[in-house]
């Protein structure tokens, strides 16, 4: 008994700094090398069916890097949604933010929001940049929409439900990941999709995210279709 295709894939892009680290090049290029493994993995997404793609780009815990590092992240997210707009037209691929945007550099804010637009009422994939995005942050953030909507207030509070939460999160009509991805080799979610991917099966592949090809998502989708899902139930009667 199969499971069908994902619906909603999110990928934790580990491992530019080991994979430039092996090659003695400096973390810049892992991370250059990384955005190329990303638009391979977009184009092979796309070609595959997937709805939703969520790529983890830059964490809440990532501004600990170095002002040289985290600069260069940036000016590649910019030099992306620039650069692959016309790929997003032609594919009708909808670019979306996760994450704290108010605490994002202006210009980078200004990107995104522009991406965003110019690409919105494409019914493609859609894929969703997690940029300073944090689990547990973006819980936060839900509940203050909450706490401003008035919803938490006296009885009210009592009545709150786990669909109240999700309705307020970043991205409240992006149905959950069926499967998160991580590369090179760490057993960890770090921070990723905390309340959305209570259920997501996970898949942790041991290459760094530089070295990632269609070919690999290819096997990682192959695995996901193989689990048997139960979501807390059991297991159908013969099994
Ligand atoms: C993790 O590797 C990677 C990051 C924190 C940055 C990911 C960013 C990109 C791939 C470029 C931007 C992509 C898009 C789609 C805009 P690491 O540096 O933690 O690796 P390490 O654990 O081996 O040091």
């Amino acid at each position: 008994m199969g499971t069908d295709i994902p619906v909603h894939v999110g990928i934790i892009m580990d491992g530019n700094g080991r994979w430039a680290q092996a090659r003695g090049f400096t973390r810049s290029q892992g991370h250059l090398e990384g955005l190329k493994a990303a638009k391979r993995i977009v184009k092979a997404a796309s070609e595959m069916g997937i709805r939703y793609l969520t790529l983890y780009a830059f964490s809440t815990e990532n501004w600990k890097r170095t002002a040289d590092e985290v600069g260069f992240i940036m000016s590649l997210v910019k030099q992306y949604l620039r650069g692959e707009l016309d790929f997003y037209r032609e594919n009708r691929i909808r670019i979306r933010h996760a994450g704290n945007a108010a605490g994002l550099p202006s210009d980078i804010q200004a990107e995104l929001a522009s991406a965003a637009a110019d690409t919105g009422d494409f019914e493609g994939m859609q894929v969703i940049l997690a940029i300073n995005y944090g689990g547990r942050d973006e819980i936060v953030r839900a509940l203050r929409r909450l706490a401003a909507s008035g919803k938490m207030a006296g009885a009210d509070l009592q009545a709150l439900t786990e669909g109240d939460i999700t309705a307020s999160l970043d991205n409240p009509d992006v149905p959950d990941p069926d499967l998160i991805i991580r590369s090179a080799g760490e057993y960890r979610t770090s921070n990723f999709l905390l309340w959305e991917g209570a259920y997501a099966e996970l898949c942790v592949s041991p290459k760094f995210w530089p070295d990632w090809t269609g070919e690999d998502l290819a096997a990682a989708i192959a695995d996901f279709r193989g689990r048997d899902r139960r979501f807390g139930g059991a297991l159908a009667a013969g099994n």
